[in-house]
């Protein structure tokens, strides 16, 4: 991250989403989904007002001091049960409305995180990420998980399999704009879920990917 764009120091601030957020976040969405907008696999208004009814603690904006939205958050809580099961994105986040949150679950599922095309590596995302570990912590809850796509591995399909390709970026022998984000600020990758969102970029693959909370008591 260049030394001269430290958004904090120019004022961004990630806060909780409110409904005036909503039509800001839709567009933003369309410009940081140029992959998954054309099949509609972006928020729409109805989903965003769902996770505001539902987990509202869950739902973050990055916000410049304009006003400007430039970065978008959602997550709800669940209990996979085994704890590693292989899921969907559709089917996990009940078709994008959140209706799978289970209050006095244990784990934070991270449905959706993006930043601006234009104000990507500049620390935006690892704001919103301290978020989230504020929140599993703050909530007592065992870890959070998610499934990252694996944004490069269309351009790698035709030499190695997924399984090769997140290998190397674990390896840091390739960079991933998604998962090394990911690994980078902390995650660990457990296994790739195959079938996950239909996206041209990782072609249906993701990396399930899991932060323990280092201060969990169990109940
Ligand atoms: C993934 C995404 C949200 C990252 O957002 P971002 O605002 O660029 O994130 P940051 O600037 O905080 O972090 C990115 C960079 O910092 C690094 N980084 C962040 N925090 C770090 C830390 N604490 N220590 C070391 N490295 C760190 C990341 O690896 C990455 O490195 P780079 O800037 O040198 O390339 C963004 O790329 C995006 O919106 N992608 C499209 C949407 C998408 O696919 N989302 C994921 C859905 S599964």
């Amino acid at each position: 991250m260049s030394d001269s764009l430290r958004p904090r120091d120019l004022g961004v601030i990630v806060r909780n989403t409110n409904q005036l957020d909503i039509s800001k976040i839709v567009d933003l969405q369309k410009e940081s989904y140029p992959y998954l907008a054309p099949y509609g696999n972006i928020w729409r208004s109805e989903e965003l007002e769902s996770h505001l009814t539902i987990f509202p603690q869950g739902q973050f904006v990055a916000v410049e001091p304009d006003g400007t939205i430039v970065g978008s958050a959602s997550t709800f809580i669940v209990t996979l049960n085994p704890e590693y099961a292989e899921h969907t994105w559709k089917g996990i986040t009940a078709d994008g409305l959140f209706t799978t949150h289970i209050p006095n679950g244990d784990t934070l599922y991270l449905a959706d995180i993006s930043t601006h095309p234009k104000h990507r590596h500049e620390g935006i995302g690892s704001m919103i990420i301290d978020r989230w570990k504020e929140l599993v912590i703050k909530q007592n809850l065992r870890r959070m998980i998610g499934g990252g796509r694996l944004f490069n591995y269309t351009e790698h399909a035709d030499k190695i399999s997924v399984y090769e390709y997140a290998e190397k970026v674990m390896k840091r022998e390739l960079r991933d704009p998604v998962l090394t984000f990911e690994l980078d600020i902390g995650f660990r990758s457990v296994k790739i879920l195959p079938n996950y969102l239909e996206d041209v970029r990782s072609l249906n693959y993701a990396c399930f990917i899991e932060w323990l909370n280092p201060i969990y008591q169990s109940p």
